[in-house]
């Protein structure tokens, strides 16, 4: 990704001036960011998707002020319920999460965020509202580019801190909002947003185009949720043996206690000693990291290829190329690459192939047969994520 050069999708500003003046820091609205961007799947494809057993999605309503939120998989009835016209009373909103995990365009368009590490990327949620609805007023904890696909959104900012919520709501409502500045964004406008920011989107219906959001969205992980998942990783290794701690408590300087159920200060002393001979290294957290971050969410699942051989394999791979599956998360770290969680280890023309293959989530026929001297447990590897369903030729 070229640091210097000014984008369009960015209002001008190049990647690197982005990254410093804007990025988990403050707002930033790009009017025209996607020139002719009007979205990419209509309001009845979205429909059509909430319905789908392995798609995450919520209708939020808001009734005489009153918030619900029910969630997916919906079926027709669940759509029929709804007011066919827009009802000051009675607004709502479809909101489908990881639409790039079903939709080769959502994940084509996550690349053009490839200056943010993808490390960092969740999904893109595309939601759809007649006119006014949404969410009401809340913050996230995530990084997020609201782009608009088709219709209109008005996006009110805020700069309070005063962040309470709306007890006993069913989603996170503020219970004040005070608009320091709104912008109404069209189609192909995006509006950049911190974590944290007070935040309020309204669907805008211009005539019968009611309006549908694009929200890329970039965790960023709660400390005491890496600390929770860092120690696991840390208990897995020794339960694994890949780490030990030598020795057995040793008491052989015992003095006689008081009390025999006392757990004595001298006890206290020689298990805190213990415990601090484990150890982690940049390695262990790199590790951890390429692994958990790379880890499919729960709700993922993959569908394993048909068995072909690793010579059959080999010949459609050079025929082909080879793309990730949409659902696949790949990183890498030094020469550890993570697909969906599974580490493998690879140096030099291999590394280079696999990196490629990380990065634009694609290999095409030339970036194989310009590496002719990739190894044999590339190509195994390459097979064993290819039957797991982790891969797929190109078409
Ligand atoms: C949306 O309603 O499309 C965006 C929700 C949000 O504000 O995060
Ligand atoms: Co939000």
């Amino acid at each position: 990704m070229a640091k210097n050069e000014a984008l369009q999708l960015l209002g001008g500003l190049t990647p690197a001036q982005f990254l410093a003046e804007y990025w988990h820091k403050k707002p930033l609205l790009i009017k025209n960011a996607m020139p002719d961007f009007e979205g990419l799947l209509s309001p009845e494809e979205l429909a059509g998707l909430a319905c789908e057993d392995e798609v995450q999605s919520r209708i939020v309503e808001e009734i005489n002020g009153q918030w619900s939120a029910s969630h997916g998989p919906f079926d027709d009835e669940d759509f029929a319920r709804l007011p066919d016209e827009p009802d000051p009373k009675h607004r709502w909103t479809l909101l489908v999460q990881s639409v790039n995990h079903f939709l080769p365009e959502a994940s084509q368009l996550l690349q053009q965020f490839s200056f943010i590490p993808h490390a960092r990327l969740d999904d893109l949620m595309v939601s759809y509202a007649p006119d006014g609805g949404g969410v009401g007023p809340h913050f996230d904890s995530y990084d997020v580019f609201l782009l608009q696909g088709q219709g209109k959104r008005l996006w009110r900012v805020s700069e309070q801190t005063d962040l309470t919520l709306v007890e006993g709501a069913p989603l996170r409502i503020l219970k004040n909002f005070d608009t320091a500045q709104e912008w109404l964004l069209e189609a192909g406008d995006m509006l950049y947003l911190p974590p944290q920011l007070a935040h309020w989107g309204i669907a805008v219906s211009d005539g019968k185009i009611d309006c549908m959001t694009y929200s890329i969205g970039f965790r960023a992980p709660k400390n005491q949720e890496l600390a929770t998942e860092f120690l696991g990783y840390m208990q897995d290794k020794l339960n694994q043996g890949q780490l030990s701690i030598a020795g057995m408590y040793e008491d052989a300087d015992l003095c006689l206690q008081e009390h025999a159920a006392e757990i004595s200060g001298t006890m206290v002393n020689k298990v805190t000693e213990i415990l601090k001979s484990i150890q982690w290294s940049n390695h262990d957290v790199a590790d951890f990291l390429g692994t958990y971050l790379s880890e499919p969410k729960p709700d993922v699942v993959f569908d394993p290829n048909k068995k072909i051989s690793l010579s059959n394999f080999n010949k459609h791979l050079a025929t082909h190329g080879i793309m990730l599956d949409l659902k696949s998360q790949m990183l890498f770290t030094g020469n550890t690459f993570y697909l969906n969680g599974e580490a493998a280890l690879f140096t030099g023309e291999s590394a280079m192939i696999l990196a490629k293959l990380a990065d634009v989530r694609a290999l095409n026929t030339e970036d194989i047969s310009q590496h002719p001297t990739a190894d044999k447990m590339l190509l195994q590897q390459l097979h064993e994520w290819y039957l797991a369903g982790f891969l797929h030729f190109n078409e």
